[in-house]
């Protein structure tokens, strides 16, 4: 069976017993009425059902919170309404609409991705799991989304919130089939009702994030709360501490106010958007910084340092670009470092 498509009727999982056959059966029966008058029905996304406008939310929504992407949306959607307008736009335009959302790649992908929907299929997204899962950045989840979502189509998603309700609801038949991931790609599959598959996936979303919650559920609030054996976790999960890492920024402006600013390589923090170039640590508070900033990545806390002064040489990266201003607002900057550029006064006291 292939993840992600419902199984033929009447053919359930290894492992499944009847007792599990009736327990899907009132799972589907409670999950949808709860669904019909405690779910979420009126987030922006959910006003625009084209596969286009479930591909973008649910790229966005893929390691950021429901309330960061309600800021971005609705105006990446107003500057991108389409396909083909997203797929004639230059990158630096979609980063710099991106930027703030974080995880460039993302944004990245989002543009090849549209790139090659005009490209190969006229401009009309693919109907299938294979087609979608052919676009860069569209897992199986996210093309279970969108088959859901868009076409109503039961198809499975395995988001973290998902995967929550699943694996705390039928822990003891996964358990079973030994906690494999397949096995949870397969019991999802044979949950999918045979229609009806938006609803299906939009009350699994929303039972795990508004009441099945990683550390505090509200269990007395869940429709499945009498025949669930509890949110107890196999194994604890710990979130792994973030990292710190610092980063030492080159300021440099030229007596007409310019700025020198590079692009970030295609990898890692802040990929393909222009910055600051960054200077390799010199000895141990060899330079004053200039300003400093802390600042949360998910993953990743960053202690941002600006400095006036190069050690060794004043040589600057070759592939940069001074900026004035008005070019300025129409790049893609991270907005840390745009903040601090427009906190600096126009003149450094001695330096040019
Ligand atoms: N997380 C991922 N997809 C989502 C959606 N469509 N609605 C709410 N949260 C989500």
């Amino acid at each position: 069976m292939t993840p992600g498509h419902a199984p033929p009727e009447g053919s359930p999982p290894e492992g499944i017993t009847t007792e599990d056959a009736r327990r899907r059966r009132d799972f589907l029966r409670r999950l949808h009425r709860w669904f019909v008058t405690e779910g979420r029905h009126d987030l922006p996304w959910q006003r625009d059902r084209r596969a286009y406008a479930v591909w973008v939310s649910e790229i966005m929504l893929q390691q950021t919170t429901v309330d960061t992407v309600r800021r971005y949306y609705t105006p990446f959607m107003r500057r991108f309404p389409t396909v083909r307008s997203l797929a004639r736009a230059e990158l630096d335009e979609v980063l710099r609409v991106w930027s703030g959302l974080g995880y460039y790649r993302r944004a990245h992908h989002l543009h090849e991705a549209a790139r090659r929907v005009v490209e190969h299929h006229g401009g009309r997204f693919p109907r299938t799991l294979e087609g979608l899962l052919e676009l860069p950045g569209i897992g199986r989840s996210t093309a279970g989304a969108v088959l859901s979502l868009a076409y109503d189509r039961p198809a499975v998603v395995l988001d973290t919130n998902v995967r929550r309700v699943l694996e705390r609801y039928w822990r003891e038949a996964l358990r079973r089939r030994g906690n494999a991931e397949r096995a949870l790609w397969e019991l999802a599959a044979w949950l999918l009702p045979s229609s009806g598959g938006r609803s299906h996936t939009q009350g699994l979303m929303d039972l795990g994030a508004l009441v099945c919650r990683p550390r505090s559920p509200l269990c007395p609030r869940c429709p499945l709360v009498k025949s669930c054996p509890g949110p107890r976790e196999a194994v604890p999960r710990m979130r792994s501490a973030r990292g710190t890492r610092r980063l030492v920024l080159l300021y440099r402006r030229d007596r007409h106010g310019r700025i020198f600013l590079v692009r970030r390589p295609a990898h890692g923090i802040w990929a393909g958007l222009w910055c600051l170039p960054e200077r390799g640590e010199g000895p141990p508070g060899d330079t004053r910084p200039l300003l400093t900033r802390r600042h949360t990545l998910s993953h990743l806390e960053l202690e941002i340092r600006l400095v006036t002064e190069s050690p060794g040489s004043g040589r600057l990266p070759l592939a940069g670009v001074w900026t004035t201003g008005p070019m300025r607002e129409r790049l893609a900057i991270p907005p840390v470092v745009r903040e601090m550029l427009e906190s600096l006064p126009p003149r450094v006291p001695g330096k040019t």
